[in-house]
């Protein structure tokens, strides 16, 4: 039976957000800015006290939170962690999270924490086994988790389908929902030579409930996923096609390096706002 059907949450659409950063706290309580919504990386509100959970309190009050963690590591071979897990959804009941996600990857193995985002081999076994893993999640959170595609330097000869079947496969067989990560899709087609359109068309519409945008370095021959530059235009164009595939889903923009003043972000934000504007013929306020 479907979580979905059970716990399917009221807010499967937000509109335009951004991740809440250490930087803006003050001007966010100060000012209230018109963001639809905010993201939190889960790890920096783990800690029980400290000033990070004193902010997130004020500012949950005001805006709808979701939840994005880098910990899961659910492609690991190592079983999932359940002191983390406790923690995650205590942390999701306190701030009323919209949602929670995490990545399509594995971050360690053997209880060690490798702190990077690592890709899996698309094959057979890996996807009998992240599928148990996130059912597992999703029975002990009672709610569906979203998993986002990571951005990928490298491939394996082991693979035999394409990183879009394997997305595809786990969310139907999981019954998970999908964070699509559209520069992650143009960093890795642009690292791995396959056209970002081909990726879209291969993911179902009905389980995409949040894109993220972002910036990233191109160093010639590779591009890195550094999220600490404004968005360029061919992933713009990527976010405009995406709109037209999946319709209207929750978009926001992470930055997580030469994090600037809030403003800036927010002028990134409209532009986001103003490509949906034109494809759905509607207005949104500016924030
Ligand atoms: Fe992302």
């Amino acid at each position: 039976m479907s979580i979905l059907d059970k716990n399917a949450p009221p807010y499967n659409y937000l509109g335009f957000g951004l991740g809440l950063r250490t930087d803006h706290y003050l001007d966010i309580i100060e000012q209230q800015p018109a963001i639809d919504w905010l993201e939190i990386l889960t790890e920096n509100y783990l800690v029980p006290g400290g000033k990070p959970l004193y902010y997130l309190d004020k500012i949950s009050e005001q805006y709808p939170i979701v939840m994005h963690g880098v910990s899961l590591s659910i492609g690991s071979t190592d079983p999932l962690d359940g002191d983390y897990l406790k923690q995650v959804k205590s942390l999701a009941e306190r701030v009323n999270a919209k949602w929670v996600s995490d990545h399509l990857c594995w971050t360690g193995v053997s209880q060690k924490n490798m702190h990077d985002l690592l890709p899996l081999p698309y094959t057979e076994e890996a996807l009998k086994h992240v599928v148990a893993k996130i059912q597992q999640v999703q029975e002990y959170l009672g709610r569906q988790i979203l998993i986002e595609n990571v951005s990928s330097y490298l491939t394996y000869s082991s693979s035999c389908m394409s990183e879009w079947d394997f997305l595809k496969e786990i969310a139907l067989q999981a019954d998970c929902l999908i964070l699509l990560d559209i520069n992650n899709i143009y960093v890795s087609s642009f690292n791995h030579g396959f056209d970002p359109e081909t990726y879209l068309a291969g993911i179902p519409h009905n389980r995409v409930q949040q894109f993220h945008l972002a910036g990233h370095t191109n160093n010639g021959d590779h591009i890195i996923d550094t999220h600490d530059h404004p968005i360029i235009s061919p992933v713009w164009d990527l976010y405009a096609k995406a709109l037209k595939y999946f319709g209207k889903v929750s978009t926001m923009i992470e930055r997580d390096d030469h994090i600037p003043p809030l403003d800036v972000l927010l002028k990134e934000l409209d532009q986001a706002k103003h490509i949906a504007e034109k494809i759905f013929q509607v207005e949104y306020a500016s924030a």
